[in-house]
């Protein structure tokens, strides 16, 4: 792809100057402007086809402060949950402008260096070097740091464009390389692999899709308008408007629930379309990727096929939370069904950490671990012997240690 595909600024006076990109097409930086301009400029009948999606959202969805009065447990635990802040604007997000202070980044593997600058809200990346004259404008951030924020940016009249390069790690509260992007160390200057990954329309859909409630579907144009960021309580529960309303008149009961998790499999096909279970595993997957796939993990454990119809995501994590990092709670959780006679006891070390041992933190990659939901005998125990009393027990401390690797 050259960068021609991507909509991008081209600077012709001073290339480092900011207002040099703005004299250029200053309606460009104003997203609303922008996506209302680019509406205006479709063919009649897919302007008629926004216009129905903007309608079929504002009948249908509440949004998640609509649930907020009347199920404060949930949404307080969801504001803490990764899911109500994995999708923002880049205009909306602190690290834009914490960038544009910075201004340059080198990249730690290729000789390259990217500007920013912030321009009526947006933030534009550059590389003077291999790109001369030309400025992208970043679109989304995606993730909540948890782990790490990636970038993109999304052509919204191509539907295409890119993941870039650099991403921002919590742990090191700095940029980096985005995972995977080691393949894309060598690259032809002057095309889009300058800024990163080259990604089509089906790239940007399924990358939206799995972070936000709603995103508009291929016989719709992807204008950052149409995208309900996050994974709002709509993207769980369905639609909600008619229940609120009927809340609000004392019939709450009256609006059927669109979803219910009747099997424990049914459960987690509506968390498997995001959190993949085996039909998203491609065969030349490695164990390493795989640790990321929490249904496909559970779905191949003894504890979940031995234990019919019992065991689901909820058995160990409140779908509205944030993980819970303490073991204490987690080594409770497995001896619901351990430790009794109704199930097997751990015959190596019944009072140890069980997640050290039969869910391992494993590197995804360099300083992001996730833990392997396939629960099982390890090849290998972890470690050396941890710390115990005189009596043979754990200590206090090893029982109680948050996790050090996230
Ligand atoms: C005016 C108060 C009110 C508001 C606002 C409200 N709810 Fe409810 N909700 C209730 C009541 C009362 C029940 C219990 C109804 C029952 O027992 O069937 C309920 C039940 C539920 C349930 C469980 C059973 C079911 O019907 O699915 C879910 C899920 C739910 N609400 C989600 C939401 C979401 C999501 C929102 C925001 C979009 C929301 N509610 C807004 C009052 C409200
Ligand atoms: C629309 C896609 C989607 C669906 C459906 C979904 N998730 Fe998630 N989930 C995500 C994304 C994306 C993240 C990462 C959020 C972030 O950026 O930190 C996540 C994170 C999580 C976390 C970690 C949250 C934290 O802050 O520690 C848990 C737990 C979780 N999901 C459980 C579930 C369960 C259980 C279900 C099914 C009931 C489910 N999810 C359904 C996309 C989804
Ligand atoms: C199949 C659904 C799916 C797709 C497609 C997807 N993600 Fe995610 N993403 C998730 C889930 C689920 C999580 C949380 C658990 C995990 O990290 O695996 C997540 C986590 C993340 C995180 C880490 C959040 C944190 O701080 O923990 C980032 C960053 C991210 N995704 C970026 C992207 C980008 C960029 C794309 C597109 C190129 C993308 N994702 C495509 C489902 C998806
Ligand atoms: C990731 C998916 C997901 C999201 C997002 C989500 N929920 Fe839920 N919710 C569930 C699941 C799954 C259950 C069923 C309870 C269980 O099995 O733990 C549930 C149950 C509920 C219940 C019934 C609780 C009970 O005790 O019966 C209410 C009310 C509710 N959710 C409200 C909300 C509200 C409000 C939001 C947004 C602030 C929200 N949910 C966001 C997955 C989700
Ligand atoms: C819903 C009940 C349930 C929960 C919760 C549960 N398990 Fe299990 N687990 C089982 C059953 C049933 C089996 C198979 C029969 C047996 O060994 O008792 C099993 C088997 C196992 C095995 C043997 C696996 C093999 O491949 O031979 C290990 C190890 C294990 N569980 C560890 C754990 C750990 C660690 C946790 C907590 C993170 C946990 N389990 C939570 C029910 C459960
Ligand atoms: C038997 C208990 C158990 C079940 C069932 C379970 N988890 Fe977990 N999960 C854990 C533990 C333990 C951790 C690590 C907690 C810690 O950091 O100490 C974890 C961590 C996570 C994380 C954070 C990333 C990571 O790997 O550390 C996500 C996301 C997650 N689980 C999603 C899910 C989803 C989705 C399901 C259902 C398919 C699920 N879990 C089912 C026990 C469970
Ligand atoms: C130091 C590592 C370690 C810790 C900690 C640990 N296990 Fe195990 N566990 C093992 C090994 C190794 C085996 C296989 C033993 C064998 O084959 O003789 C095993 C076996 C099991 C089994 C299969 C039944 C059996 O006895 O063969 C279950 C169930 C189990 N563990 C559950 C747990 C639970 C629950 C905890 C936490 C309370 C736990 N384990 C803590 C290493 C550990």
């Amino acid at each position: 792809m050259v960068l021609d595909a991507l909509r991008t600024a081209t600077v012709t006076s001073d290339p480092m100057s900011a207002e040099a990109v703005s004299a250029k097409d200053r309606s460009m930086h104003h997203a609303v402007e922008d996506s209302q301009r680019l509406v205006a400029s479709l063919p009649p009948a897919t302007q008629q086809a926004v216009a129905g999606w903007n309608q079929l959202i504002s009948a249908n969805f509440a949004g998640d402060q609509a649930c907020a009065k009347c199920h404060e447990k949930e949404y307080e635990a969801h504001l803490r949950s990764g899911h109500s802040r994995t999708l923002t604007r880049i205009d909306e997000s602190t690290l834009a402008s914490k960038l544009a202070e910075t201004r340059h980044y080198q990249d730690p593997r290729r000789d390259q260096i990217f500007e920013f600058s912030q321009n009526e809200g947006s933030l534009w990346v550059r590389d003077v070097a291999n790109a001369s004259g030309v400025a992208i404008p970043v679109t989304w951030l995606l993730g909540s740091g948890t782990h790490a924020q990636t970038p993109i940016a999304v052509d919204e009249s191509t539907q295409s464009g890119v993941e870039l390069r650099w991403s921002y790690f919590a742990n090191r509260d700095q940029l980096g390389l985005t995972p995977d992007h080691e393949r894309f160390d060598d690259f032809a200057a002057g095309t889009i692999e300058c800024f990163g990954r080259p990604m089509d329309a089906a790239d940007m859909r399924a990358c939206l899709g799995c972070h936000s409630t709603l995103t508009p579907p291929p016989s719709l144009p992807l204008i950052n308008s149409l995208v309900v960021a996050n994974v709002g309580c709509e993207r769980c529960h369905g639609p909600r408007k008619k229940h609120v309303a009927l809340a609000h008149l004392g019939h709450a009961e009256e609006a059927k629930p669109m979803l219910r998790y009747e099997t424990a499999e049914a459960y987690m096909d509506a968390c498997s379309t995001c959190h993949r279970d085996e039909s998203s595993v491609k065969p030349d997957a490695t164990p390493n990727e795989l640790v990321r796939f929490q249904p496909y993990g559970i779905k191949r454990s003894r504890c979940y096929l031995e234990s019919p119809d019992k065991m689901t995501c909820s058995t160990c994590h409140d779908p509205h939370d944030t993980v819970s990092h303490n073991r204490a709670v987690s080594i409770d959780q497995c001896k619901q069904c351990h430790g009794n006679a109704s199930s097997s006891e751990c015959s190596h070390q019944p009072t140890g950490d069980c997640i050290d041992c039969h869910m391992p933190a494993v590197e995804w990659t360099s300083g992001i671990a996730f833990h392997d939901h396939w629960i099982r005998i390890p090849d290998e125990i972890p470690g050396e012997t941890p710390s115990v009393d005189s009596a043979g027990n754990l200590t206090a401390s090893d029982m109680l240690h948050s996790d050090g690797e996230e």
